[in-house]
């Protein structure tokens, strides 16, 4: 049974500071060598990110603090991602990939130590489903508003971001590998959708494979080397799952990626709200800011089996309220379905399989709304 304590971030930090960083002698945290930190419900992560010819020398520094993190009270999953950090090749200039554009780096942008967002090659919109707690349903959002989009018509992808737990194979009923064709990675094909996870790439029962320099650079192509689409035939949407968090910058990769909104997915309990909240004010924070889409209410009411009346077993109206207070669009409320999950255990997503259902008519209806925006 997962714990529900968040770890402290200030002791998070100071246990980082007592591994030293071999090259300039100061604590991880101190040394800016902590990105993107993690903290979630009994996890706590973070990116590593070094000098591409260091990564050896910082193999042991990875295990020792990822032997830290796992020692603090509330962190029964500790996972440090070792990646090689893009190369200053100018001042102001970074070089993200060989062969990949040159990116003028503003200094505002860059609060992080992290080179700016990229767009990506031919996708034309990019939609983030965020939330701050972990399990309000972020993964059954993302995968059933990208089977809306494409039901409506629109060529969509779906990237599973979360590389603590990955979703979108299980989800989405894939188990095969993306090929690497003229370097870049063929996303697989599921239920209309373009579909890349590092669960396709990392098998997560091997953490050992997971930690292995290949899989840091993996972790970065999943970002940067998608063929998402062609100059002739562009994706319209890509729908980013991304993974729980609420530290204030969550995850290296969502700095990396251009995100143009992202949707808050939350349950009508007030806990979740307020990590709504902090989720909400971290994309507010980003340089440039992402605007906030809207507010889904997952698990919002059950329907009684005996009488069909609404059940609102989390409480009522809390996300509506919310998203007044964010100033953000109300995308809807998506009930408690049975056949929700069930589709999401057997790799069957609901609103392909059963598009009538209501859990389905919801997400239909968002994602007319969002699309009116593109
Ligand atoms: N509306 C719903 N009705 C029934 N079950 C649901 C609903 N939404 C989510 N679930 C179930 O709740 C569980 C958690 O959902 P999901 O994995 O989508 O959450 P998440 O926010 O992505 O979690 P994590 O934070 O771990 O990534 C899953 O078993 C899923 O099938
Ligand atoms: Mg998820």
């Amino acid at each position: 049974m997962t714990t529900d304590i968040l770890p402290d971030r200030a002791a998070v930090l100071a246990a980082l500071n007592r591994v030293v960083d071999p090259r300039g002698g100061q604590g991880l945290a101190d040394a800016g060598l902590v990105q993107g930190l993690t903290l979630g419900a009994g996890r706590a992560g973070f990116m590593l990110e070094v000098d591409p010819a260091q990564t050896a020398l910082y193999a042991p520094v990875r295990d020792a603090a990822e032997k830290a993190l796992a020692a603090l009270p509330g962190v029964e999953k500790a996972q440090v991602v070792l990646t090689a950090a893009a190369q200053p090749v100018a001042p102001g200039v970074t070089r993200l990939r060989k062969g990949s554009a040159q990116v003028a780096m503003d200094p505002r942008a860059d609060t992080h130590g992290m080179p700016p967002a990229v767009r990506l090659e031919h996708v034309r919109r990019v939609i983030a489903v965020a939330s701050g707690k972990g399990g309000v349903g972020k993964s059954t959002v993302s995968v059933n508003l990208a089977c809306a989009f494409a039901a409506s018509g629109l060529k969509v992808g779906l990237l599973d971001a979360d590389i603590y737990g990955p979703s979108a194979p299980k989800m989405l009923g894939l188990d095969s590998q993306p090929e690497f064709v003229d370097g870049k990675l063929n996303p697989l094909r599921a239920w209309g959708l373009k579909v890349m996870s590092i669960g396709f790439i990392v098998d997560e029962a091997s953490p050992m494979i997971w930690r292995g320099p290949m899989a840091s650079s993996a972790l970065r192509q999943m970002i940067q080397d998608v063929r998402w689409g062609t100059a002739s035939d562009e994706l319209d949407v890509l729908v980013v799952d991304l993974p729980p968090g609420t530290g204030d910058v969550h995850l290296t990769l969502v700095q990396k990626l251009a995100v143009d909104g992202v949707v808050i997915v939350s349950t009508p309990q007030e806990i979740a709200l307020i990590d709504a909240r902090r989720a909400s004010a971290m994309f507010g924070k980003m340089n440039p800011p992402v605007p906030i889409l809207g507010v889904i209410e997952n698990m919002a009411w059950f329907a009684d089996p005996a009488t069909g009346a609404r059940i609102p077993i989390f409480g009522e109206g809390g996300a509506r309220r919310e998203a007044e207070r964010l100033g953000a669009a109300f995308l809807g409320e998506i009930p408690i379905e049975i056949a929700l999950r069930q589709g999401g255990d057997e790799g069957r997503p609901l609103v392909a399989t059963s598009p009538d259902s209501a859990a389905a008519q919801t997400f239909g209806a968002i994602a007319r709304e969002l699309a009116k925006g593109f």
